[in-house]
């Protein structure tokens, strides 16, 4: 258990645009070391220049029924010509660089930086029109199994749960961000998967090193959160060793309370609210999470 929830992330496991000198070596080792362990879910993103060591290492470990999910990047008011064409170049480049026939899932992701149209980004019938188009062109295209709504906030995951043609629901989902827990129970209701990514927070949330050394899984309590609710299909988390990569896996297999994730989005939401808190509220999604690490929570050695 665990380790089929785990995507390896690629945005910066070896030399790419976000990290042009990085050794690839331990990178490529990590990949492997997650097929052998069992991961059978990759994303990449084509725009970022890492696919090629996907391949690579897929290729060297002889990995099968591996599946690939890939980022698509949109302005929300793009026509539907930039639709078609901008779905078509990122599935061929991804197919093409990947060596495979077709992808797992495109994930959708609304291109904030380019969308002009700012009024469109708080109108909830845009964003859902958005991914019910993508959503059209995509499957419509061939060589896609599904679609997967990548969302930036609440309120487009809301509107995300109105589109048609989805296959699931994405989003950051981690202790300093756990604002998608409060939706699960209307994803589920909508029958749709949901995929939690960056659990870590690109790293943020990584305990510093000496904290209970004794026991890897313990030294990640943040993915040990993301992993509490089954209700999150998915965990996608970038690893670039395959130290981190069993580390990571340890973590999954050792998911803190379901009561750790309530208690972080209530608290999450009382810190969100447009009240002025009193100095001093103890905010700190880590600090948190302690009572729900107690040695209580191990399970018989
Ligand atoms: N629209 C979309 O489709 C979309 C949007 C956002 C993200 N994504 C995907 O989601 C993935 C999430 O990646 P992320 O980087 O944001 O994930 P993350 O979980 O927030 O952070 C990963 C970071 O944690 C570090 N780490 C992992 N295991 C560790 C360990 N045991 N000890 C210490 N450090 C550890 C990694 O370092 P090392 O690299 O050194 O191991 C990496 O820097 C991306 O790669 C991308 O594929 C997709």
């Amino acid at each position: 258990m665990g380790v089929d929830r785990l995507c390896f992330g690629t945005s910066t496991f070896v030399s790419g645009r976000l990290r042009p000198g990085k050794d690839p070596a331990p990178g490529i080792a990590a990949l492997r070391s997650a097929v052998s362990a069992g991961v059978r879910l990759v994303h990449s993103n084509p725009k970022l220049g890492t696919q090629w060591a996907i391949r690579s290492a897929l290729d060297s470990a002889r990995a099968t029924r591996i599946r690939h999910l890939v980022k698509a990047e949109l302005p929300l008011d793009a026509n539907a010509a930039t639709v078609r064409a901008s779905v078509m170049r990122a599935v061929d480049q991804s197919c093409d660089t990947l060596g495979v026939q077709r992808l797992h899932a495109v994930t959708v992701e609304i291109d904030l930086k380019r969308t002009h149209d700012h009024a469109m980004l708080m109108d909830s019938q845009a964003v859902a029109a958005f991914y019910t188009a993508v959503a059209r062109e995509a499957l419509r295209y061939g060589r896609v199994d599904r679609v997967i709504a990548y969302c930036h906030s609440p309120a487009h995951l809301t509107a995300a749960l109105q589109a048609k043609g989805l296959s699931g629901v994405a989003a950051q989902y981690n202790v300093a961000e756990p604002w998608p827990a409060l939706f699960l129970d209307r994803i589920e209701g909508r029958g749709l998967p949901f995929v939690g990514m960056s659990p870590l927070r690109r790293g943020a949330l990584v305990r510093p090193s000496g904290h209970d050394e004794s026991n890897s899984a313990r030294s990640l309590p943040a993915v040990r959160w993301a992993a509490a609710d089954p209700r999150v299909a998915t965990i996608v988390t970038t690893m670039s060793s395959p130290t981190h990569v069993s580390q990571v896996i340890s973590a999954l297999r050792d998911p803190l309370p379901l009561a750790s994730v309530r208690h972080l989005a209530t608290a999450w939401l009382a810190a969100a609210s447009p009240r002025p808190l009193p100095e001093g509220n103890g905010w700190s999604p880590l600090d948190r999470l302690e009572p729900f690490c107690l040695p209580a929570q191990e399970g018989p050695s």
